[in-house]
């Protein structure tokens, strides 16, 4: 059994491909309404599916967006990604997601995949902020908008970002308000650019009340295991912590678990504070205070931004959000 055809349809109604091909794509052409009605019937009977491919060169557009992200298992990005294929699917356009691992190489070769594929536009979801990635797209005009990666010179590209040292200052201050003194600092991977705006956040916020200490500092990967691996290396390092600052949600959920499973009590022994408020972080127990970012708006924006700049080519804009502090139980 082969694919149906425009051919296929023209014997079946007894008009020319070009007729066939003229109605389907619902183009000015001087047909009886019953021979239109006939083509669409014929389309549907034999379940005609028209090749995007050949469409899209001739239009040069595929009506989709590739979506770069280091790691679709962190709830964090797949409530993003929610949000964006939200608005694309209502200005019908269709998603493909690509998960890197933050590895360079894999996000170079899915950036050439999608320019191959003839993608309208990319997001990217953090990152490492590699001007390699960046110039590719820009060689191959391809329009994109950045998520939470920092590059240099921020107003030459759109971006969407959250206010990350506004956020940990806020946390900092809101343990301090509760008596905490030696707050621990876990790190994303810190060559992510928003890991180290973080903990310039956290590193600012001490400094301020002059109770910083380099051994409160220790780096995390942004993952659960990460959480718990580093957890367990704050509790051997004898270091004295009434409290951990953890620089996003899935890290404070593995370290909980690790606190409560070894006795500890959360918040009285220690309190522990998030970065991110995905949804699973207020039902765990306790339930984490952390300091949230407008997830499914940022992605909103972000995809409204590049469709704007796919269908329009508008000047390069920047949209910045202000995380907001969610106080729950662990503190
Ligand atoms: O949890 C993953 C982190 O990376 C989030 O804090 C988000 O900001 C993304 O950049």
């Amino acid at each position: 059994m082969r694919k149906t055809t425009l051919k296929d349809i023209a014997e079946a109604v007894g008009v020319s491909k070009a007729t066939v091909s003229m109605v389907l794509n619902n183009k000015e052409i001087n047909v009886s309404e019953s021979t239109r009605e006939k083509i669409f019937n014929s389309a549907k009977e034999l379940n005609y599916i028209p090749n995007s491919v050949a469409r899209s060169l001739s239009t040069k557009k595929t009506e989709t967006i590739g979506i770069i992200l280091p790691d679709i298992e962190n709830p964090f990005f797949s409530e993003i990604a929610r949000a964006i294929e939200d608005v694309a699917n209502k200005f019908n356009y269709n998603v493909i997601f690509c998960n890197t691992d933050n590895k360079n190489d894999k996000e170079e070769q899915y950036i050439k995949l999608l320019i191959s594929k003839l993608v309208d536009g990319m997001i990217f979801l953090t990152g490492v902020g590699k001007e390699e990635s960046i110039n590719i797209l820009k060689n191959n005009n391809v329009p994109f908008v950045l998520v939470d990666r920092y590059m240099e010179n921020v107003e030459e590209f759109n971006g969407v970002y959250c206010l990350n040292e506004e956020g940990v200052e806020q946390g900092v201050d809101y343990l301090l308000q509760n008596g905490k003194k030696r707050i621990a600092f876990v790190t994303g991977p810190m060559e992510l650019s928003v890991s180290k705006k973080r903990l310039d956040g956290y590193k600012k916020s001490m400094t301020k009340r002059n109770i910083y200490k380099d051994e409160l500092i220790f780096e995390g990967d942004f993952t659960t295991e990460g959480g718990i691996k580093v957890t367990q290396s704050i509790l051997k390092s004898k270091v004295s912590v009434d409290a951990i600052f953890y620089g996003n949600d899935a890290m404070a959920l593995g370290g909980m678990k690790v606190l409560l499973r070894k006795g500890y009590n959360i918040p009285e022994d220690i309190s522990i504070i998030g970065f991110d408020n995905i949804r699973i972080s207020s039902f765990v127990q306790p339930e984490l205070t952390t300091i949230g970012q407008p997830i499914y708006h940022m992605g909103k924006e972000a995809c409204k931004l590049l469709i704007n700049t796919i269908e329009h080519k508008d000047e390069k804009k920047q949209i910045y959000f202000k995380p907001e502090l969610i106080i729950r139980d662990t503190v």
